[in-house]
């Protein structure tokens, strides 16, 4: 990666929910260009826009049916050059959302293929003859029920691995390849600086199409998830696009494990700059299953987040860093307080993840603590996904108030609802009717009322993201865990050759000692508080007393 991307720290812009322009309810590219100063002045280094391609919004833009337009819903073509010029001239970069393993099915390409039976694009799609007059496999979609949907007047089926309005493109496929690099240099050509690149390690797939006997899990993963022709696929796009037009990428992946990370991340592979990996977003799901939830593993949360920062450095791969986006819940009300500490504990959050080796990404709103929703009925609910869950347990005979406990923790609407501005009527979102409901808190906790406050969220967030830019130690410094198993501290080492940053949090909203390790108090002394989410705390010598959601950070001088 190149090295000053390192200086960066991404702010991810859902655009329905971010800023609405015009009074439709829906966010848009001229709400986010009115952002931009505020953008600024936080300090980011590039936005991550996710998709705003003509889509029908079966799954909010990721189900493309038009790779090269802008949907209507967020503005014109113009509009987005006009932001990537605005953005460019505050030294922001453009990262926007590519699906490349699905279209929608209003997608031309689908069209000619299955109405217009035009064979050229029937193998951009995968296509299988049923068996016995059912699906060719037993394979499930991501959104409930099978992944094949019958093609009407044919025996055949399409594989969609997630809605049946997603159908998946087949990459076996060289013509397909070659469009979508066609594709993805005429954005680079309008000035776009990078790609998250959405579930990339599922556009492989075993091509023996078998039966997944597998009980506990999605039938079918096992065969696409790093299938296997991935390395290859991702090594022929690096080769004509990434590496030639210096572009930017995270790629998002399922189940990605951290020996995953390095083939697809070290720099020698030449594949992607780092991915979006999703282990540490498991630690409050009851026996792997996300829908019914239990209090945060700390433990678990510390150790493979440390896990990823060892073998990471070991292996010259990139991190990617990330409490939460438009898939999950708002990390304060998941790992932090909603309530009294709020506050406190968005800051202790953002400490500990953004002096982390990598690349920090911050979800809209997070800079200034805003919360779930609070959503409480499914009525409230708009995504496809919490959609289907609630409706395939309730056939299933589940309990209501055990299915909406699930779906109220764990929604992805929780992540979606809109920007909570400022508390005027709209909230500053929007002149008109939301498309989906504002948060409860919004005339209370908005951007205006954080920003008024010298000690809230967002100048925390700024200091935070200065450091990175200014301190070489958080960019490279080598992570050293110093404490095993304490229950709710968590406390590192950012290692230079003379100097550290010491970094101590505690994860809860109760007060805490923590003993300062041998390992630290043999070779270190502390010369300054660098950042404290209280204002009086003080240097600790062989012991630290913590209030609640307590964090610091101290640079050290190694003693002679
Ligand atoms: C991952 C995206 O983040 C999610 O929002 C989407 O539903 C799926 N990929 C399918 O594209």
């Amino acid at each position: 990666m190149n090295e000053e991307w390192k200086k960066r720290t991404v702010y991810q812009i859902y655009p329905k929910s971010f800023c609405d322009s015009d009074g439709d309810g829906i966010g848009d590219i001229r709400g986010i260009i009115s952002k931009l100063d505020y953008l600024q002045n936080l300090g980011v280094g590039a936005v991550w826009l996710t998709p705003m391609y003509c889509s029908p919004q079966v799954d909010n833009g990721y189900d493309i049916s038009d790779y090269y337009e802008i949907d209507k819903l967020f503005g014109s073509k113009n509009d987005f050059l006009e932001l990537v010029e605005g953005a460019h001239k505050r030294d922001i970069r453009i990262i926007m959302d590519l699906v490349l393993n699905h279209t929608s099915t209003d997608h031309m390409w689908f069209k000619k293929a299955f109405i217009e039976k035009d064979n050229k694009y029937r193998d951009y799609y995968i296509v299988k003859p049923g068996v016995n007059g059912k699906e060719p496999n037993n394979w499930k979609s991501f959104f409930g029920g099978s992944a094949w949907e019958k093609i009407e007047g044919e025996d055949n089926y399409y594989l969609h691995l997630f809605a049946k309005e997603q159908a998946d493109l087949n990459w076996e496929c060289e013509a397909l390849r070659d469009e979508l690099s066609d594709m993805m240099k005429y954005w680079v050509e309008l000035g776009v600086d990078g790609f998250r690149l959405d579930v990339i390690n599922l556009i492989s797939k075993d091509q023996a199409f078998p039966d997944d006997d597998t009980l506990n899990d999605i039938p079918g993963k096992k065969y696409y998830i790093n299938g296997p022709r991935l390395h290859e696929f991702l090594k022929e796009i690096n080769t004509k696009i990434f590496t030639p037009f210096d572009v930017l990428t995270v790629g998002e992946t399922m189940d990605a494990s951290v020996e995953d990370a390095v083939l697809l991340t070290s720099p020698q592979e030449k594949e992607l700059d780092m991915i979006f990996a999703m282990e540490h977003m498991q630690v409050d799901y009851k026996n792997g299953d996300r829908w019914s939830v239990q209090d945060t593993d700390f433990l678990k949360l510390k150790d493979i987040l440390s896990k990823w920062q060892y073998k990471m450095e070991e292996t010259g791969g990139w991190n990617s860093l990330f409490w939460s986006n438009h898939d999950q819940p708002r990390v304060v009300s998941r790992f932090g307080d909603n309530g009294k500490y709020r506050v406190e504990s968005a800051k202790m959050l953002a400490t500990v993840l953004h002096m982390l080796k990598g690349t920090p990404y911050i979800y809209q709103g997070e800079e200034f603590g805003m919360p779930n929703p609070g959503y409480e009925t499914i009525e409230e609910f708009e995504d496809i996904e919490s959609l289907n869950v609630y409706k395939e347990r309730k056939e299933r005979g589940i309990e209501e108030s055990t299915i909406m406990q699930g779906i109220c923790r764990q929604s992805r609407d929780n992540g979606r609802s809109p920007m909570q501005w400022n508390a005027s009527e709209g909230n500053g979102f929007s002149s008109g009717t939301p498309w989906i409901k504002m948060g409860r808190s919004a005339s209370l906790i908005n951007a205006e009322n954080d920003l008024k406050r010298e000690d809230g969220v967002f100048h925390y967030y700024k200091k935070l993201l200065e450091m990175r830019k200014t301190e070489e130690l958080v960019r490279e410094g080598k992570y050293v865990r110093l404490e095993e198993n304490d229950p709710s501290v968590w406390c590192y080492l950012r290692e230079g050759e003379k100097e550290a940053l010491l970094v101590i949090a505690n994860f809860f909203g109760e007060k805490t000692e923590f003993k300062m390790p041998k390992q630290w108090n043999d070779n270190y002394e502390i010369t300054e508080k660098l950042l404290a989410n209280y204002s009086d705390t003080e240097i600790p010598e062989s012991y630290m007393k913590l209030r609640e959601y307590e964090t610091a950070v101290f640079r050290c001088i190694k003693k002679r």
